[in-house]
């Protein structure tokens, strides 16, 4: 059993993606810029965002925090987006998710300039991903894609089952795997909460990948030996034990399902961190297309 090293291989992505900002610099171009936009104070997003300011600083990228109110009305944010798509200086940037109930998501997403939509949600995007044309792809399925790749786990002929249809893992990763492209070719399952008997197509599968938010989903009873885990869970789960007040679970039973298993991502510390490493990318990527066209 291998143990796929999301942190490692992130750390990795981002001193690579350094070194790229690092001969930009030299060559007095103008190095990418990322802003985020939080609205309101939900604890997972702002470690999350919080998270991905602090690797900006770290690979020498420029970054900004828009942090708005609970109350901050659609049309106050709509207009926000607009700021950000007219400001040259802005490379890329996210609407961290998800928004106040007050706020229609779609329509935001749908306001975010394709050109500078690092998440890769706008439909253009999305659209053209789905036709294999060069796109932004969103950064969780792209770690996902980055880490079967740069580990050579063998995709190609295989089954491998989704479990979960999000938009922003799910229903990409299920597009993505089953491409004709490396860390692609596979034979793809999408199942989902109203799928029969799941626990008979997970004992097909030669590949999991699961984006369900159940702490401990996944048990050592619903897969076959040498099976590849992707645990894409993660849920805090109260514990009034530890310091912070809760911990972080994926749906993968990683004691039971580990014994199985050929390769095996561990919850904290496997996508997770990927996530963030392949927002960058998209970032580096879209300052390069802003640096082709000017
Ligand atoms: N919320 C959970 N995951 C994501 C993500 O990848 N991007 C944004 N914008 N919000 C999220």
């Amino acid at each position: 059993m291998k143990i796929l090293d999301g942190k490692k291989l992130s750390n990795q992505i981002k001193d690579e993606i350094a070194v790229e900002v690092r001969q930009m610099k030299e060559r007095g171009e103008k190095v990418p810029h990322l802003a985020a936009v939080l609205v309101g104070t939900d604890g997972a997003s702002l470690t999350y965002v919080g998270s991905k300011v602090r690797s900006c600083e770290r690979i020498g990228f420029e970054s900004t925090l828009i942090h708005l109110p609970e109350d901050t009305t659609e049309t106050y944010l709509l207009a926000k987006v607009a700021e950000l798509n007219a400001n040259p200086d802005i490379d890329g940037y996210i609407v961290q998710l998800p928004l106040p109930r007050h706020i229609d998501e779609e329509k935001v997403l749908m306001a975010v300039h394709p050109d500078k939509d690092v998440d890769g949600f706008h439909p253009t995007n999305f659209g053209k991903m789905a036709l294999d044309m060069e796109s932004f792809v969103p950064a969780t399925p792209y770690g996902i894609m980055e880490m079967l790749r740069r580990n050579g786990v063998e995709t190609s002929g295989k089954h491998t089952v989704v479990i979960g249809r999000s938009h922003i893992v799910g229903r990409p990763i299920s597009i993505l795997m089953s491409q004709k492209a490396e860390a692609g070719n596979a034979t793809v399952t999408l199942t989902h909460s109203r799928t029969k008997d799941m626990k008979s197509l997970t004992l097909q599968a030669d590949i999991i990948v699961s984006a369900l938010g159940v702490p401990g989903f996944l048990t050592a009873d619903m897969v076959k030996e040498d099976v590849v885990i992707i645990d894409v869970g993660i849920t805090r789960v109260p514990d009034a034990s530890r310091e912070r007040g809760y911990y972080i679970a994926g749906d993968v039973d990683f004691e039971g399902v580990s014994k199985k298993a050929s390769y095996i991502t561990p919850v904290p510390g496997g996508v997770g961190p990927m996530t963030i490493a392949m927002l960058l990318k998209n970032t580096l990527l879209a300052r390069e297309r802003h640096n082709a066209k000017n």
